[in-house]
């Protein structure tokens, strides 16, 4: 059973509204960098720890909260990174159109809202879908870093995304990370699991050759 703690989420089928692409050359001052994106980036707290730990790359981060975007906004324009946007948008609904085909880098999903009763898998950000709209944004050779303290989710997204022709596990096969994909930057979930001692289920993807 999961530990009891207090998760408020807001369900993704609340927000439908149209989301216009940006227009990322006005976005970003080059657009040539390797671009990654971070579903769910919460308040920002590894998008905006990672923007600033690679200049090279260019961040979105994308957030159904609102208030949410607001302060990883705010943060942003605080530390003068460049390199970083955050935008109001449900990745269900709008990752595909938000970025051309095979232009991503990198995508992360950290501590998706779990969901755990069975007719809310639905409102699960990991989805068949959504596996396609990764499968045809992600470069060859991307990555999807997938991180839950829920056994329960990582047990489910395993096997889907190992069965996907155009994915496979990169440290092989049923394989996890023992630490963080990324230690220089970690999310607010992932340093709160680590000092409660609780385990976390890292996985690490690779887009395979189209
Ligand atoms: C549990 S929090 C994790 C935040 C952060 N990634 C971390 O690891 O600390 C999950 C976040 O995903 C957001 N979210 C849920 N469904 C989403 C969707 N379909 N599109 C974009 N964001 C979503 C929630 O609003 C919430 O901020």
């Amino acid at each position: 059973m999961p530990k009891k703690r207090c998760r408020q989420h807001v369900n993704p089928l609340s927000f439908r509204a149209e989301v216009e692409r940006p227009d990322w050359e006005k976005v970003f001052p080059d657009l040539s960098r390797p671009l990654e994106v971070d579903v769910g980036c919460g308040k920002g707290t590894f998008l905006l720890a990672r923007a600033a730990s690679v200049p090279g790359r260019n961040l979105v981060g994308l957030e159904i909260r609102k208030p949410m975007v607001e302060r990883a906004r705010k943060d942003a324009a605080k530390l003068s990174l460049t390199n970083v946007f955050v935008l109001e948008a449900n990745a269900n609904l709008h990752f595909a159109s938000l970025f051309r085909e095979a232009s991503v880098e990198r995508v992360y999903v950290h501590f998706p809202d779990p969901w755990f009763k069975k007719r809310h898998h639905k409102l699960r950000v990991v989805t068949k879908a959504f596996l396609e709209d990764l499968a045809s944004r992600l470069r060859d050779g991307g990555e999807l870093h997938f991180m839950t303290d829920y056994e329960e989710y990582a047990k489910a997204v395993l096997p889907l995304v190992e069965a996907h022709a155009a994915f496979e596990n990169a440290l092989g096969p049923g394989t996890m990370a023992l630490a963080p994909l990324v230690p220089d930057a970690l999310s607010d979930r992932e340093e709160w699991h680590m000092r409660q001692g609780d385990p976390i289920f890292r996985y690490l993807f690779r887009r395979r050759g189209r």
